[in-house]
């Protein structure tokens, strides 16, 4: 049997722009089951972004219900949904967001720093990731003697380092070659069929493909619910 591990429930998100609010959701309900592969596509502007950050509380909706992994977002304080930021969901960004003055190790370390996990610990697990993601042999590097490809990677690691259920990725892919954004693509199938709930936005139709389910945004809306 299935079980929801995302609930979106009527959500609205606007921005103030000075005094004028720009709708950037307009209504959006869906349920995404654990476990499941989900692709969002739509339009330069159509609120794909700010879905993903309204679901990873990294934005509040302006109406609307969450819940996450049985948690109601929108009653969490600051701190709880930092905590739940850490314990469930892993984020990977187009730009990587490394810290540029860390190495690929300190950098996969530093959510684990957040969540008190003991020196050894961190040490151990992440150097387990960098292997996990073909980086073994670069724990040392600095994100500016790393490839792009290789930066998304530490990136991945990092998103996995207190092993949440849910990774979000915002055109993860964006800026790497195919064959590159290919190989990544393969690595986040892999984490999927270990049990993983996957949510990620892309433009380009030949990723989306990895997905199990494509669900596409217009102005702030779904378009026809889904496509399976
Ligand atoms: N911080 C903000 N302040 C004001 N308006 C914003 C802000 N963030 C997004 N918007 C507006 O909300 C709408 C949705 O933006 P969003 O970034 O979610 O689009 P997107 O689908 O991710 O687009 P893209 O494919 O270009 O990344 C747009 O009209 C945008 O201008
Ligand atoms: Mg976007």
């Amino acid at each position: 049997m299935s079980e929801p591990i995302i609930v979106v429930d009527n959500i609205h998100k606007s921005y103030l722009m000075g005094k004028e609010a720009v709708p950037a959701l307009r209504g959006v309900s869906l349920e995404i089951q654990k476990g499941e592969f989900v692709c969002l596509m739509g339009p330069s502007g159509s609120g794909k972004t700010t879905l993903l950050n309204v679901v990873g509380g990294l934005d509040e909706p302006s109406r609307g219900h969450l819940i996450v992994d049985g948690q109601n977002l929108v009653s969490l304080s600051e701190n709880e949904l930092a905590r739940l930021r850490l314990d469930k969901m892993g984020f990977i960004f187009q730009n990587y967001n490394l810290l540029s003055n860390f190495t690929a190790q300190e950098n996969v370390e530093a959510p684990m720093v957040l969540a008190n996990v003991s020196r050894k610990e961190r040490k151990d697990r992440a150097h387990k990731l960098l292997e996990r993601v073909g980086l073994g042999d670069r724990t040392h590097h600095y994100p500016s003697e790393l490839s792009g490809g290789q930066q998304q990677r530490v990136a991945i690691a990092r998103a996995l380092a207190n092993n949440p259920p849910i990774l979000i990725g915002d055109e993860m892919t964006g800026d790497l070659d195919s064959e590159t954004g290919f190989a990544i693509m393969r690595l986040i199938t892999e984490l999927n069929t270990e049990g993983m709930t996957i949510v990620f936005v892309t433009h380009d139709p030949r990723m989306a493909e990895f997905a199990g389910r494509v669900i596409e945004l217009q102005d702030g809306k779904l378009l026809n619910g889904s496509i399976t």
